[in-house]
């Protein structure tokens, strides 16, 4: 399989190149800045991005290449700051923009010379997108101009010869007209790119390199339903069959029908399938409670008292799964950079359960990559287009204390939610969408009584990382259609409220 190399300098757009690269289908990886030219060729990859970054590369301690990068013969195509550093490095000239000149932010008209290989078969003038206070004042030798902008001579520069590009504005982001086109190009036409990145293939790697490492050996895997643990399940259950075991805990506080779901979809594999039904275990534990914080330590304290049990049952396995993806690795920290943000998937290990080596069969993907996966391994669609759902379940979308008729009344009402936004295809309009139990109570009027009964809250959000998000605007109609319906079919709600509130300040949970 064919590969490119993104190295990062600390931009906010690495993981956005690595996944513009690999939906073009050809396979990338992102690492850190400081690896040796050696650690490349080793890698032997097809094509090395450059991304951007926040410094500046004439800064005393900006990062910078290994010069020897640029002796491997391999096309390397620079973004923003690693244009700049194509530039500073090759013994080009960067400076600081001075007010009236070449610094830009934002959409930017620019004019492309058609007859780099980087920008054939493109418009003549289209928008980018740009960030940078830096700019190049002069190219280095063996290069020339090749796009520009009102206020910037030099936003794009290549020495077609070695095959070296330079951008100043960011391809990869959706605001630049072109940039798919642009990146295609670099891809296929400059480091001869073939498109052999396909989950198909992948599948198929995937399956080999599992079955080599497990061996005759025994695997487990905690299935909660997710999208990664149910992709990861049906990639190892495809592997490995009857030598995986998954554990499936059913706290008792999914969705409506959710539990049943997840399991028929794993019936047509021959493996262990355990699905624990600790319902009633959870529920005695969390009555009573009120506190969001102390239902979610009670939540996950049990879930590993029940997995653990689960385990011991099944006595000593060589390999723990989990559904790792790409997005967690890279935010972890690649290897020696510096660590963005950690991540609970990464690193902290379970102690509880006796094995030799964890198995993470989607650490290279993307979420759109694992949903793919599921699909080609035959996942029913609402497994793969599953909504994120927090661990503790509907436990946290009924405010304060928890009964079963309680936990019944939402996922009835939250089901007709969804119901009605699938129907109208609503729900590809959404990040998030749910329903929540208010607990509280108001007087109502149906038939010719008089009720007192809960008020349920409809949240739904837009967002691209879950720690902003928009409250959605949806259609009043809709609204309509969830709310007569609800009103109408769940005994215990006469009243409908939505949700008009951003993160920050309230949070997309309401608890
Ligand atoms: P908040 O409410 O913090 O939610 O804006 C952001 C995202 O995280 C999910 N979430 C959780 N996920 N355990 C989880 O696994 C939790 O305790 C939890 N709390 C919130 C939430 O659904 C949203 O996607």
């Amino acid at each position: 399989m064919q590969k490119v190399l993104i190295l990062d300098f600390g931009a906010q757009y690495s993981q956005l190149i690595a996944r513009r690269v690999r939906e073009q289908n050809v396979y990338c990886e992102v690492k850190p800045f400081s690896v040796t030219a050696q650690q490349v060729r080793d890698f032997a990859p097809i094509g090395i991005i450059l991304s951007g970054g926040p410094q500046s590369v004439y800064a005393a301690g900006s990062p910078q290449v290994d010069p020897d990068l640029f002796t491997l013969g391999v096309p390397v195509l620079g973004i923003c700051y690693g244009c700049q550093l194509i530039a500073h490095t090759l013994g080009g000239e960067v400076t600081a923009a001075q007010d009236d000149t070449a610094r830009e932010y934002g959409k930017t008209r620019t004019v492309f010379d058609t007859s780099c290989k980087l920008f054939a078969g493109l418009r003549e003038e289209s928008v980018t997108w740009m960030s940078h206070g830096d700019y190049m004042a002069k190219v280095p030798a063996g290069f020339t101009l090749c796009a520009h902008s009102d206020a910037c001579p030099t936003v794009g520069i290549c020495d077609e010869t070695r095959g070296f590009y330079g951008v100043q504005f960011h391809p990869e982001v959706n605001h630049t007209e072109q940039g798919a086109e642009i990146l295609h190009n670099f891809l296929y036409a400059i480091c001869g790119a073939v498109g052999d990145w396909t989950m198909a293939d992948y599948r198929q790697t995937a399956i080999r390199s599992i079955r080599e490492t497990v061996g005759t050996g025994r695997a487990l895997l905690a299935l909660s339903g997710g999208v990664d643990s149910s992709v990861a399940a049906a990639l190892m259950a495809e592997a490995i069959g009857s030598q995986l075991t998954c554990v499936f805990v059913d706290h008792g506080l999914m969705r409506k029908d959710e539990g049943d779901e997840v399991e028929a979809a794993f019936s047509k594999w021959d493996i262990h399938f355990v699905r624990v039904n600790a319902e009633g275990r959870f529920l005695g534990k969390l009555a009573g409670v009120c506190d969001p914080e102390t239902k979610r330590k009670i939540i996950g304290e049990e879930f590993i008292r029940v997995f653990e049990a689960e385990a011991k049952k099944i006595g000593a396995v060589e390999f723990l799964v989990q559904g790792t993806i790409y997005p967690d690795v890279i935010e972890s920290g690649l290897g020696n950079s510096a660590v963005i943000k950690s991540h609970h998937n990464v690193g902290g290990l379970p102690d509880y359960v006796d094995f030799k080596q964890i198995i993470e069969p989607l650490r290279m993907l993307f979420k759109d990559e694992v949903r793919q996966l599921g699909r080609e391994l035959g996942l029913p669609e609402y497994l793969v287009m599953r909504q994120p759902f927090p661990g503790p379940g509907l436990a946290i979308r009924v405010i304060g204390d928890i009964t079963k008729d309680k936990l019944d009344t939402l996922r009835e009402a939250d089901f007709i939610f969804r119901d009605e936004v699938a129907k109208v295809g609503y729900d590809r309009q959404m990040n998030q969408y749910f329903a929540v139990l208010t607990s509280m109570r108001s007087v109502g009027v149906m038939g010719d009584g008089r009720t007192y009964d809960y008020t349920l809250a409809l949240r739904g959000v837009t967002t691209t990382d879950f720690m902003t998000a928009d409250w959605a605007r949806i259609p009043y109609d809709l609204l309509d259609r969830v709310s007569t319906r609800i009103v109408n079919e769940v005994r215990g709600i006469n009243r409908i409220v939505y949700d008009i509130t951003s993160k920050p300040p309230a949070t997309i949970e309401w608890e």
